[in-house]
């Protein structure tokens, strides 16, 4: 190795980036989805410790149309969503009472009620029992009455969110509507798309781990900003210098989350950008991200367009960074933490909040 790169490795700015380097276009966008493998078991990584309950992203709600099926997995779950001739989108567990098929798979929407691919019996998606067996006089009993998991489902912000909760819980809070996102005058959303093989908590405490910056994002400031701290939601407001083409230029970065599962960042200063960030589990040790740019139509459009773009790309560069990190990272329950380090443990007493005592919440935050 030392024969091919006779660079001195200790004076690389920054080590994650030579994971980075070298890919470019369609690699890159390959590297951010493969399967990372090799890493550790879930229980030594301790990311064994539940999923946070709140609204998450499941799909863009133009990807799902009138009288279609889809399969999910998330949240270690095999789910089917579907929207009915209503209009309105329904997500049931997948597995089909009967015997047992796989309702995503094959499933055909029936009025508003989700038909099994394998006997017919067709399911209501908001009550949970079977409404219909075609070749049958008798439904039984068991499925006459509340027999499968169905999730409140509510579209804003052009997605289909998902409420999860262990336990089943009713929601404790809304979906934020973000203006932007249903303004004529804003672009369609630019998608980017990630696999972290890591735990949302993690992901989130990214954001007050005011060291990092430096070290795996080569920023020269420590951008922690003004923190808010709200009933089930945080945020702040950033005054930072963002890299561009063209050099380095003050901006101002307000970033916002409702839920574990809903996060949203404003970044005005030399180009206005909302990037709405859909995180969402799907085992205990991998989240599904995707990130939704949007802009003043005139902006990306306009002379300053390069600047728009250039923006987009630093934050999903930053986002690549932060992966290889996550990809391998344990949960650390215990950690020791120095001068310098930001609000660490302000951030995980918080967050303990979205964790359902005795189930998901870890030991080390039931008592704070
Ligand atoms: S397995 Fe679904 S109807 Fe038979
Ligand atoms: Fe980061």
């Amino acid at each position: 190795m030392a024969e091919a790169d006779p660079r001195d490795a200790r004076t690389a700015p920054v080590a994650v980036w030579q994971v980075l380097e070298k890919l470019r276009g369609q690699d890159l966008i390959d590297w951010r989805l493969a399967p990372v493998t090799g890493r550790a078991s879930i229980e030594e990584r301790n990311l064994d410790i539940g999923f946070p309950f709140g609204w998450y992203a499941i799909e863009l709600s133009a990807k799902l149309a009138v009288g279609e099926v889809q399969p999910l997995r998330y949240f270690s779950r095999d789910l089917a969503m579907w929207r009915g001739e209503d209009g309105q989108v329904r997500i049931v567990d997948a597995y089909c009472r009967h015997l047992g098929a796989h309702m995503g798979h094959g499933g055909k929407v029936h009025g508003n009620l989700l038909e099994c691919p394998f006997h017919a019996w067709r399911y209501d998606g908001d009550e949970g029992v079977v409404k219909d067996i075609p070749y049958s006089r008798v439904i039984p009993p068991q499925v006459r009455r509340k027999c499968t998991t169905t999730y409140p489902v509510i579209e804003a912000n052009r997605w289909i969110w998902m409420w999860y909760h262990p336990d089943g819980a009713a929601p404790l809070w809304d979906v934020e509507r973000l203006p932007e996102c249903s303004d004529p005058d804003w672009t369609e959303f630019e998608v980017h798309e990630w696999n972290v093989f890591g735990n949302i908590q993690n992901m989130a405490e990214n954001g007050v781990d005011v060291a990092h910056f430096k070290y795996i994002h080569g920023t020269a400031n420590v951008p922690l900003g003004e923190l808010r701290w709200g009933e089930w939601g945080r945020g702040a407001d950033v005054k930072a210098r963002m890299g561009t083409p063209w050099g380095e230029v003050d901006g101002q970065i307000s970033y916002d989350t409702m839920g574990p599962g809903q996060s949203w960042t404003r970044f005005t200063g030399i180009s206005e950008t909302l990037l709405v960030a859909c995180i969402t589990p799907v085992e205990l040790d991998q989240c599904h991200t995707r990130f939704c740019f949007t802009q003043p139509k005139a902006q990306a459009q306009g002379e300053r367009a390069g600047v728009a773009k250039a923006i987009i790309r630093d934050i999903c560069k930053q986002y690549d960074q932060d992966k290889v990190i996550w990809d391998r990272q344990k949960f650390e329950p215990e950690p020791i933490i120095c001068a310098g380090d930001g609000p660490i443990a302000d951030f995980r007493k918080y967050y303990a909040r979205y964790y359902v005592e005795g189930q998901g919440k870890p030991a080390h935050l039931a008592a704070g």
